[in-house]
């Protein structure tokens, strides 16, 4: 019998060892994306609890138009984790670009949605580009010389903390160059009670998201968590603005990581993800440290969440 296993990312490892032995506990949240992990973000976006995708795709829908506009046709676009790029016909049908290049961290995942536009928009030639876009990116010689319009959707943006996340909008800058523009999706700060409905739902569909973290440790690392000892948490931070996952112990635990023994009391926890709001002030003035400065914003009528576009312009003497 041919046995397939998965390839294990030696990153993964050394993120979980180190991250489990910090003062804090924490696993950077990208390891909760393996295949499981994705099926359950993509289940995520249905809930009704779960207002984020819904809203922005119809702010998309809504907005097109202007957003266009100002946007400017006949450019390129770059995509930043394009995933399944679900929300991309909405951009490509009515800004027309002289091309698309969908950058993704999962190869396969992006070969297939990058050949999903293919068909959809015959005329437009699509470069996709395996990469992790927080680290260096080449783009597509084939787009030397046009306008470039960045495209960032989802709030990804809220995984970062502000300074990586400066960092990243200011390496975006780098990638594009200067008098590119950028679309970008923001969650907005609301009342607690919707942002936590919004991370923990009542069908405990982002517990088993948070928690498939630790069936992936088990598969992976050859270790022997007991799963069933952690509970799901999200937390609202409000000084810094963000909710935050956790996976609580609900009793005494201890296991052993490749060897490794760790160990948690009653009510310790492991941080798993951030997800930043931001008002819309907080908004721009992120953008604007990152060397992006906002030219318009669009809202859903009860303000949920934004979309805002921005330019990297020319470095100008300050006063
Ligand atoms: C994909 C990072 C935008 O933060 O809202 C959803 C991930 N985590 N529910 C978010 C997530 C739990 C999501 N992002």
């Amino acid at each position: 019998m041919l046995k397939i296993v998965d390839e294990v990312d030696p990153a993964f490892r050394g993120d979980v060892l180190a991250g489990l032995a910090e003062l804090t506990p924490a696993i950077p949240a990208r390891w909760l994306y393996d295949l499981r992990g994705s099926e359950l973000f993509d289940a995520i976006t249905r809930l009704p609890s779960y207002y984020p995708t819904r809203v922005e795709t119809a702010l998309l829908e809504a907005k097109m138009g202007e957003i266009a506009a100002l946007a400017g046709a006949g450019g390129a676009i770059v995509e930043f984790g394009s995933g399944s790029s679900t929300k991309t016909p909405l951009l490509l049908s009515a800004m027309k670009p002289r091309a698309y290049v969908p950058i993704d961290i999962s190869g396969d995942y992006l070969r297939e949605s990058a050949a999903r536009v293919d068909a959809q928009f015959p005329g437009i030639p699509v470069h996709p580009v395996e990469a992790d876009f927080t680290k260096q990116v080449v783009l597509p010689a084939a787009i030397d010389g046009l306008p470039r319009l960045g495209f960032f959707p989802g709030s990804t943006i809220g995984n970062f903390i502000p300074r990586t996340a400066t960092d990243l909008l200011r390496h975006f800058r780098h990638i594009l160059g200067t008098g590119a523009k950028l679309l970008i999706g923001m969650d907005r700060i609301k009342p607690v009670e919707r942002l936590i409905a919004a991370y923990d739902d009542p069908e405990g569909v982002t517990a088993a998201f948070n928690l498939n973290i630790l069936r992936r440790i088990n598969r992976e690392l050859e270790a022997d968590i007991p799963v069933d000892a952690f509970a799901h948490e999200a937390r609202w931070h409000d000084m810094k603005g963000r909710i935050e996952m956790h996976l609580v112990a609900q009793c005494d635990v201890a296991f052993e990581i490749d060897g490794q023994r760790f160990a948690f009391a009653k009510g310790a926890s492991i941080h798993t993800e951030n997800s930043h709001k931001y008002g819309p002030r907080g908004a721009r003035l992120l953008l604007l440290a990152g060397g992006w400065t906002p030219l318009a914003e669009w809202t859903d009528p009860a303000g949920d969440f934004a979309l805002i576009l921005a330019e990297a312009q020319r470095n100008r003497f300050a006063p």
